[in-house]
């Protein structure tokens, strides 16, 4: 292989990685790395999500409504670990803490 065929390749390679990286950037949600300072759901939900989804869960700024929807709490387990577009994920959320989360939310009336 001649040496400019090699450079060229190696150019395209490294501008196609730095391309899926800024993709990687704008496609993957954000993350929150708070920690939960109790395994109860009610406050796991005051500390992580009220500043989004209002105190009772009734949305604010554009974030949506959670209360009264009959979430799936598969559903918001999935959400509260991958995040989905604006919203973050919570990686530090999880055992207890996140099956207690999901109970709470699901259950909002
Ligand atoms: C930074 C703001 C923000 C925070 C904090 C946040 N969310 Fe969200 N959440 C959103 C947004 C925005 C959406 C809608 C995403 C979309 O559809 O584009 C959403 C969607 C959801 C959905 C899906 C609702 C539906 O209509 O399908 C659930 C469930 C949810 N959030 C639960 C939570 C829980 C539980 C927490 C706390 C751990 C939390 N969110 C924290 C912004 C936030």
């Amino acid at each position: 292989m001649k040496r400019k065929t090699l450079l060229l390749l190696v150019a395209v390679a490294l501008t196609a990685g730095a391309g899926i990286w800024v993709a990687q950037l704008l496609i993957a949600p954000p993350e929150d790395r708070t920690s939960p300072s109790s395994a109860d759901g009610r406050i796991v939900y005051g500390e992580a999500c009220a500043r989004c989804h209002g105190l009772v869960g009734n949305g604010k700024g554009g974030n949506p409504r959670l209360r009264g929807r009959d979430l799936a709490r598969d559903l918001i387990r999935l959400r509260v670990q991958s995040g989905y577009r604006a919203m973050p994920r919570f990686p530090n959320i999880r055992g207890e803490a996140l099956k207690n989360l999901a109970a709470h939310v699901a259950a909002m009336k």
